[in-house]
């Protein structure tokens, strides 16, 4: 049975958004970069994409947005594997840089506008994936792909479903990131004789304790604008309960909810609890807080854990702990990157090479212990993932399963970045009544 109780099903009546998908829009709803700004100023990481190889050689691009701490190691760690498997193949590692997709979501869209499609590209499964490019008739189904290196049961039907639409499979999953966990400094909580809240009452009491310690309580950094409504998607999470989150997704809940209103309330409160300068920091900015002491909680998805043990060296349950956020006890707020076959590209069978490598278990092993997912493949290697890992493996297994809208799995782009421009403007202004407004209008617009 599928684990998302309907949200699946309710996808295929969104019919909106491949429009939205494809307008080339920032979807994190800020000024952003354009494409042409982005250009000029290319991570690190693209500047291998500047030596295009001889006419006649074989190559995969590779279009994501994992540059940096934290984001680019494990993809590092795939791409190697990938070369030792294919020599003759040449990577052409076309990062851009920004959380979430923040700038890299606008310059794939122009590029697929103007017909000119990376070999691969990152892309959410669900909603991203499903009602933006395959509905928008931009991808290739891959379904030979999965009978060939026998797939089918080897990923969890949960995921399959989220990367397939109209009877087509249309991307290979190469993890799964939970959203809805809370990270804490381990140090700072023993010495305060804190646990982990798990409530949202606990939270405050906990925030509360801290703030009187002169601790600033939560760490966030919404510079780029998906991080406050990473942190609002796991309030309403924790105030909806899992069906009631999935039911805003479907029609069945209004965001004139007063579930909806609670839920506000509850992150506006949050709010006092904040770093000040918050909005001039990124995820990694906000996760170093807590990693230094400075702040005791954050609220991330697990890249952060990718970044904790890898760029900082910190180690689980040792110096930073991590539990459920408040009131999602037993719930998964799945994030899954997966990576597909775009119309019309001039070599897709060296990108059908990529993709077999990245569906592998060993390329999901090189790829997830250090990225912080756990792998997309029931049958990965335990052995190499941390108590982190090897916990959050477990819990998949029995959560209730529930897709992110930060990260394009719950609704279209189109509905996402007004959410994101409603959840930007309530941070300053605190206004329930016109963030409630707010949702209203773009699930109007963009959910039915
Ligand atoms: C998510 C993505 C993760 C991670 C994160 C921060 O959207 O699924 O893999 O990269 O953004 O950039």
């Amino acid at each position: 049975m599928n684990r998302f109780r309907g949200w699946m099903l309710s996808l295929t009546l969104i019919g909106s958004l491949a429009l939205s998908a494809c307008g080339g829009g920032n979807s994190n709803g800020q000024a952003g970069a354009s494409p042409s700004e982005s250009a000029s100023s290319p991570p690190a990481s693209s500047q291998e994409a500047s030596s295009a190889p001889p006419a006649g050689n074989k190559q995969v691009e590779i279009f994501s947005w994992w540059t940096g701490a934290g984001e680019e190691a494990g993809l590092k760690a795939l791409i190697q594997l990938f070369k030792e498997k294919e020599p003759d193949i040449e990577v052409i590692n076309a990062a851009v840089a920004g959380g979430a997709g923040t700038n890299a979501k606008a310059v794939l869209a122009s590029r697929m506008q103007g017909g000119d499609p990376p070999g691969t590209f990152q892309v959410h499964g669900g909603a991203e994936l499903n009602a933006g490019w395959v509905a928008a008739g931009k991808m290739e189904p891959i379904n030979d792909l999965y009978e060939a290196e026998g797939w089918t049961d080897k990923f969890p039907q949960d995921l399959i479903d989220m990367v397939s639409s109209d009877g087509s499979i249309w991307s290979v999953p190469v993890n799964i990131h939970r959203g809805n966990v809370l990270w804490y400094n381990k140090k700072v909580f023993d010495e305060n004789g804190l646990k982990a809240p798990t409530t949202f009452d606990e939270f405050f009491e906990v925030a509360e304790a801290l703030k009187a310690k002169g601790v600033t309580p939560l760490a966030l950094g919404d510079k780029e604008p998906w991080a406050a409504t990473h942190l609002f998607e796991t309030v309403l999470l924790g105030t909806l309960g899992a069906d009631g989150y999935r039911q805003l997704w479907t029609g069945e809940l209004s965001f004139e909810d007063a579930k909806v209103t609670e839920a506000l309330e509850t992150f506006k409160k949050m709010m006092g609890y904040v770093n000040e300068d918050h909005a001039a920091r990124n995820w990694q900015d906000a996760s170093q807080l807590v990693a230094n002491g400075e702040a005791a909680m954050n609220v991330m998805g697990d890249w952060a854990k990718g970044y904790f043990s890898g760029d900082l060296q910190l180690e689980a349950n040792v110096d930073f702990g991590y539990a459920p956020t408040p009131g999602t006890e037993g719930m998964f707020m799945v994030i899954t990157d997966t990576f597909g076959l775009p119309k019309g590209i001039s070599d897709p069978d060296s990108v059908k090479a990529f993709l077999k490598v990245l569906g592998s278990v060993e390329g999901q092993d090189a790829f997830n212990p250090l990225k912080g997912s756990i792998p997309a493949r029931t049958d990965a290697d335990v052995s190499k993932y941390d108590v982190y890992g090897k916990e959050t493996m477990e819990d998949f297994k029995s959560a209730a399963l529930t897709p992110s809208l930060a990260h394009g799995s719950a609704a279209s782009e189109g509905f996402l970045t007004q959410a994101n421009q409603v959840i930007n403007i309530f941070v300053t202004n605190g206004d329930v009544n016109q963030a409630v407004q707010g949702f209203k209008q773009a699930a109007s617009a963009e959910l039915n």
